[in-house]
Formats: structure tokens, C-alpha cells, sequence
């Protein structure tokens, strides 16, 4: 029997232009959209705990059904009650199903209508990964979205290969709905296509009969340039059903979001806030400041005065620039809280300013401040 959320209820509350603000319930609580996910590839969001991800008002957090089925294994998850209990965060999660991660990194990988075979970047053992395996697993780890197992066609790729590849992946849907268990799970599909708009059609045309709770536009951010990438989102979200959550996935900076929001895009994730801040950067609404630089180590400010994180409420720039020359744990530590609170902030602002019909002028403020402070 198919198996979908009946009770994944998703709300628009007001617009503005393709922009919304919108919500839904998940089993674990209230999801407002636009949001972003932290990633925590496995079941930690790196160096941030579960108590410091509800200050920063994270709303649902990422984890890998890759990594974690290979470690520590998705029976361990299990036996904790999934990942709320694994991780002790106690909010929604989505898991990622598995595909793009076998793409960046499974060595020696077959790929056959079967599913994917290959060799674990951990030990070498072979490996396999089926719509239906990746289904159990991620019904194992317990989250309250799951994603369809599909192929994430590195770029570039040959025209005809992502046609054949986004054929596969909607064969490989329906059978991951068709071993579906939970029905307290919602399972969104992924439409794929990578930067080709006649390829994003057929994707759609076969992947919207399906009608899964929501949709996630995949294939994007795997190294094409931000103006192949833009169109591509835009074509997509504006052919997704209104009323279903549109999921962006992988994407992004900051004026990648904002990108998003203003073509209606409505969920994002990437390592981006947490990666940048572990190199020893923060993200402002001047631009991204450089903690390994000279400056600010006489500076006697916060990163940014309007930030309530906690990195912002208690310390100086000088302070964490000395943590991060000093090469101190928490330095990459609290610029990747502060980050993260930057990007749940700014889809924040964006929502404000959807309710108040001028994401607009908001946005073209906030990208000339940006990009002149930008380094
Ligand atoms: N993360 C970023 N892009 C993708 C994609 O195309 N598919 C999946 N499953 N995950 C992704
Ligand atoms: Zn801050």
C-alpha cells in the first residue's frame, strides 16, 4: 500500500509576487517557510549542540542517510527512537536519501536501474543503495521528511544522460513510495534536469502526477555558475503546485536564499553557515567578514550588533579573531552558531517582508549592502 503524510498540511499565509510565507506540521512541530535547515550530515550539526540549535530558532535540521547507514548504522538510530533521541534535538528533521551523497563520495559506483552500487569512503566495503533500501533506512532513522532516492547527475553532463537519469530517478520514486511504511513520514520527490529547461519539463511532467507533499528542486549547485543556476529554479518553482512546499536543495549563500524566497522557493539547506564559520568567517550584512584577518583584532564590537546569538551577545570581533588565530575550538564554533542565527535571521527579515509586500526593496537594499561590504 502507498504510504503518504495525509495530514502534511501546508498553509500560505500571505504572498508577494511568487514569494510566500507559508507552514506545515510535522509530527515533531510547526514548520514556517521560507526557512533553512542546518546540516547535520551525522546527526550533528558540526560543533553546535542540540540546545544551542533551538536558541538560534532552528526549525528542522538535515541528516544523511548515507553517512549514517554506513555509521553508525541506522539500527543504532533506531534504538534511540530515531534521531530526536540519537541527537537529543528534539525538532523536526528531514534526511536526505542517499543518492547525492553516493555521487560526491562512493568511489567506484555502478549505477544501474537496480539502484547504486559502491565502495564506502570509510572502509572500502561494497555497498548498495536501492530506492527501497534507501526508503528502510530512512524510516529507521525516524525523520519527519524523507526524500525520494534518486540520481544527481554531475556537472556537466551529457544532455542525454540527465534525460535517461531523470527517467530513472521518477521509476526509482515510484518505487519508494510503493515500499513506503510510515505514514507519519512524508516523502517529498525530487525533480531533476540539472540547468536544461526542456529537461526540467519533462521532469516535472512526470514527476508532478505523483503528488507528493512537497517537491524538492535537485541537480542544482553541483558547480554551474549562479546565472545557469537562477533560471533553473525559477522555471522549476514556478511550475511546482502552489500549494505544496517547494525544497531547494543543497543551495545556499545568502543571496542564494533570497534568489530563492523572491521565485518562491520555500525550504533550504547547505553546509555553507557551519563550513564557512569552521574557516574563520562570519556572515554580516556588510559581506562576509574574515576573522583571519588583521582588522578585526583590535575591534571591540560584535560581529553584528543586531545579531541575538550568542557569539554576538557576549563577545568581541577581537575576542573570536584571537580564538581563530589561536586556532581555540570555539572560535569555529561560534561563528558557525552565529552564522546559522545570520541565514535563520535573514529568511526571517525575508518573511517580514513578503507579509509586508516589499521583499523587493528589501532584497535590493540588503544585496547593495552586502556586496559592497563583500570581500
Ligand atoms: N542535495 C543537493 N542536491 C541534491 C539532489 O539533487 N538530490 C539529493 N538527493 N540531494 C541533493
Ligand atoms: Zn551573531
Amino acid at each position: 500500500m502507498r504510504q503518504n503524510a495525509p495530514v502534511f498540511d501546508f498553509k500560505i499565509q500571505s504572498r508577494d509576487g511568487r514569494a510566500r510565507v507559508g507552514h506545515f506540521e510535522t509530527p515533531r512541530g510547526v514548520v514556517t517557510t521560507p526557512m533553512f535547515m542546518p546540516v547535520g550530515t551525522q546527526g550533528t550539526v558540526k560543533g553546535v549542540s542540540a540546545q544551542e540549535l533551538l536558541d538560534i530558532r532552528s526549525q528542522m535540521i538535515l541528516a544523511n542517510t548515507y553517512h549514517l547507514m554506513l555509521r553508525p548504522g541506522e539500527s543504532l538510530v533506531a534504538a534511540h527512537g530515531g534521531l530526536p533521541g540519537f541527537t537529543a534535538y528534539p525538532g523536526p528533521f528531514l534526511t536526505d536519501s542517499g543518492g547525492f551523497q553516493v555521487m560526491s563520495l562512493g568511489h567506484m559506483r555502478k549505477i544501474t536501474e537496480e539502484g547504486v552500487t559502491f565502495k564506502s569512503h570509510l572502509d572500502g566495503g561494497l555497498v548498495e543503495l536501492s530506492p527501497e533500501r534507501s526508503v528502510a533506512v530512512q524510516e529507521a532513522l525516524g525523520a519527519d521528511v524523507i526524500m525520494a532516492f534518486d540520481e544527481c547527475p554531475p556537472f556537466p553532463a551529457e544532455r542525454d544522460y540527465i534525460l535517461r537519469s531523470l527517467e530513472r530517478t521518477v521509476r526509482w520514486l515510484d518505487r519508494c513510495l510503493t515500499v513506503k511504511s510510515r505514514p507519519e513520514q512524508a516523502l517529498f520527490a525530487i525533480v531533476q534536469g540539472g540547468i536544461h529547461l526542456d529537461l526540467r519539463e519533462r521532469s516535472l511532467e512526470l514527476t508532478l502526477p505523483f503528488d507528493t507533499p512537497g517537491f524538492a528542486i535537485g541537480g542544482l549547485a553541483v558547480g554551474e555558475s549562479k546565472a545557469e543556476m537562477y533560471p533553473a529554479v525559477a522555471f522549476t518553482a514556478a511550475r511546482l503546485p502552489e500549494a505544496r512546499p517547494r525544497y531547494l536543495m543543497g543551495v545556499g549563500h545568502p543571496e542564494d536564499l533570497i534568489a530563492g524566497i523572491a521565485v518562491g522557493v520555500d525550504m533550504f539547506d547547505c553546509v555553507y553557515p557551519t563550513r564557512t564559520g569552521r574557516f574563520g568567517y562570519a556572515l554580516t550584512d556588510d559581506g562576509r567578514l574574515n576573522l583571519n584577518s588583521s582588522a578585526p583584532r583590535s575591534e571591540l564590537r560584535p560581529i553584528d550588533e543586531n545579531c541575538d546569538c550568542y557569539a554576538c551577545r557576549h563577545y568581541t570581533r577581537a575576542y573570536l579573531a584571537h580564538l581563530v588565530k589561536a586556532e581555540e575550538m570555539l572560535g569555529p564554533r561560534m561563528l558557525s552558531l552565529h552564522n546559522l542565527r545570520y541565514l535563520h535571521r535573514l529568511v526571517e527579515r525575508a518573511r517580514e517582508a513578503i507579509a509586508s509586500q516589499s521583499l523587493a526593496g528589501w532584497a535590493q537594499t540588503w544585496g547593495e549592502r552586502y556586496f559592497k561590504g563583500a570581500i
